[in-house]
């Protein structure tokens, strides 16, 4: 009997020490993810491997097939995709630049197109595409483009005809894909190219992998204001956005299309892409912040904050081809 009653106190303590090893593991857990590298003492120690962020590096892009890859490069910067036959992919998107365009609306076919044009860079890290998350995956969103939503006139199959009639891009699909052009391998190509525009190597990249020296003073107190404001709630993830829907227009109203429901856009290589929000009325990324502060999260934001997380902002500019992503002229 009582052997049984020491077996069960062994057995109780032994449960217990299990709860607390499980309960700790789960605090450490959780405690190290809301713990990145401390901005104001500087990181001396810390390198991407100790630290979760909610914010991690731009990938590399992923290794493609080199003739889908450069099939779709040239497609993108092929007016033969549009019934105009002087717009490309690259008109409103110009990866010299900033991926994007300098205008608040870009024109198709002589008339305004009704929303800003969002950069193609780094798109292929966003959980859904176009401002209001609609489509699911690069495919969709080429195909949608197709369709005349908002961008082209043109439908899959008439393009298909049209390029299978053209010596040049006929016999490129068959080296890449064993077969002329059809919606699929049209799709495939544009969007195996547009996997590989990321832009790696930003400051702020270099500086969570362990270079102390990659940011300012000031550029750490806009990081700092950036996450104790709560900003971060919102832009995270590898793209600093691009991974949840959220109202715009919480605390008031951002602009006149009221409180709709947005996919967060990505804040990679913004000091590059003015104008700023869905209908690019913000000529300025000092004014989109301030505006951001009051509408998202009820805060007035002071001049020096404003310009510390401008400065903050201007150091997730990365490289595309070799160069850093920049502005386009006006
Ligand atoms: C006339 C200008 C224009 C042209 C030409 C154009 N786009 Fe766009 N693109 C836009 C606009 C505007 C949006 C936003 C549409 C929306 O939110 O509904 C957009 C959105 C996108 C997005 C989503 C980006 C994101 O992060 O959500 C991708 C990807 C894209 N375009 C790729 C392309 C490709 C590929 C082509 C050529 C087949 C193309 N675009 C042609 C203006 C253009
Ligand atoms: C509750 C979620 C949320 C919070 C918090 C939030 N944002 Fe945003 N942010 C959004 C949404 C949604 C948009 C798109 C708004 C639109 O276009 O109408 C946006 C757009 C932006 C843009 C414009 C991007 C572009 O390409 O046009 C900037 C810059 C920005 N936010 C910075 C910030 C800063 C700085 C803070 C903190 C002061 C912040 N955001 C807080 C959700 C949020």
């Amino acid at each position: 009997m009582s052997m049984w009653r020491r077996v069960d106190r062994w057995f109780t303590i032994v449960i217990a020490a299990l709860v607390c090893l499980t309960c700790g593991g789960w605090l450490w857990l959780l405690a190290d993810w809301g713990t990145p590298p401390n901005p104001k003492h500087g990181s001396s120690t810390v390198s991407s491997e100790t630290f979760q962020t909610p914010i991690t590096p731009t990938p590399q892009p992923a290794p493609a097939d080199p003739r889908k890859l450069a099939l779709g490069a040239a497609l993108f910067d092929d007016p033969r995709l549009f019934d105009t036959g002087k717009l490309a992919c690259v008109s409103c998107h110009d990866l010299r630049t900033n991926g994007a365009s300098a205008s608040r609306f870009d024109q198709l076919a002589g008339a305004p197109v009704s929303d800003n044009t969002p950069t193609v860079f780094n798109a292929a890290l966003n959980f859904r595409l176009d401002w209001n998350g609609d489509e699911h995956s690069l495919e969709d969103q080429v195909l949608s483009a197709l369709r005349a939503h908002g961008t082209m006139a043109n439908s899959p199959r008439q393009v298909t005809v049209r390029l299978n009639q053209a010596a040049d891009l006929g016999s490129r699909f068959k080296a890449a894909y064993g077969r002329p052009a059809d919606r699929k391998n049209l799709v495939d190509a544009i969007a195996t190219f547009e996997r590989s525009l990321t832009t790696p190597g930003s400051r702020f990249d270099r500086w969570l992998a362990g270079d102390t020296a990659a940011l300012s003073d000031v550029e750490l107190r806009g990081y700092h204001d950036f996450q104790s404001m709560g900003c971060i709630d919102c832009h995270q993830g590898a793209n600093v956005g691009g991974n949840l829907f959220e109202r715009s227009g919480i605390f008031h109203p951002l602009t006149d299309s009221g409180s709709i429901l947005l996919r967060v856009p990505s804040l990679r290589n913004v000091a590059t892409t003015a104008p700023y929000f869905h209908d690019g009325s913000a000529p300025t990324l000092a004014e989109a912040v301030r505006r951001m502060a009051s509408a998202q999260l009820n805060r007035t934001l002071t001049d020096q904050q404003d310009h510390e997380i401008v400065a903050f902002l201007g150091t997730l500019t990365g490289d595309y081809d070799g160069s850093p992503v920049r502005k386009p002229a006006q």
